[in-house]
């Protein structure tokens, strides 16, 4: 299971499916719905953006999760949760994370190094730069620039 708010999906979620899935047979792309952040994007267009993201990848699907990442995990019978670090602020963020998965669920997470060439795009970053004109397309998969502009543009910029 690759967890996450994906607001939006970025070039370096899709890099860590793609390694998640060299590990698994079975991918589930998780799409948080109560996140402690507020999102951009509605969880709607979030999935979508994932599903386009992922549809030419076999044995992977996209899964809306309603509530507790560790009762979801539990109930889809995942084996693990695979996250991807881009450097030490990351290690520090997810490790409180894994430890309260496991505790919740007795699930496993498993952190795998995502593309150098890719350690500076986050979805925070990337909605940033978008906020501001800057191009993001070359970070983020087709069809996903035009739908933060879109909600940029609906928003008033206030959403992080
Ligand atoms: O992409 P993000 O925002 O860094 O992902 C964080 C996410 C969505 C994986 C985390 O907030 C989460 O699991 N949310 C679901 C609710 C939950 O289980 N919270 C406790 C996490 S230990």
């Amino acid at each position: 299971m690759c967890p996450g708010s994906f607001d939006p999906i970025t070039l370096g979620h899709l890099d860590v499916v793609r390694r998640a899935r060299s590990m698994f047979d079975e991918v589930v792309v998780a799409v948080a719905v109560n996140s402690a952040k507020r999102t951009l994007l509605d969880v709607g267009t979030r999935v979508a953006l994932a599903e386009k993201a992922v549809a030419d990848l076999a044995g992977v699907r996209v899964e809306i999760v309603p509530g507790l990442l560790a009762d979801f995990v539990t109930g889809v019978g995942a084996t693990a949760i695979v996250k991807g670090l881009r450097g030490g602020a990351d290690v520090d963020a997810e490790v409180p994370m894994a430890l309260m998965n496991r505790h919740l669920s007795g699930v496993e997470t498993v952190f795998v190094p995502g593309d150098s060439a890719l350690a500076h795009v986050a979805s925070s970053l990337v909605k940033d730069v978008a906020r501001f004109g800057g191009a993001i397309d070359d970070l983020v998969p087709p069809g996903v620039g035009d739908a933060v502009r879109a909600a940029l543009a609906a928003d008033g910029g206030t959403a992080r």
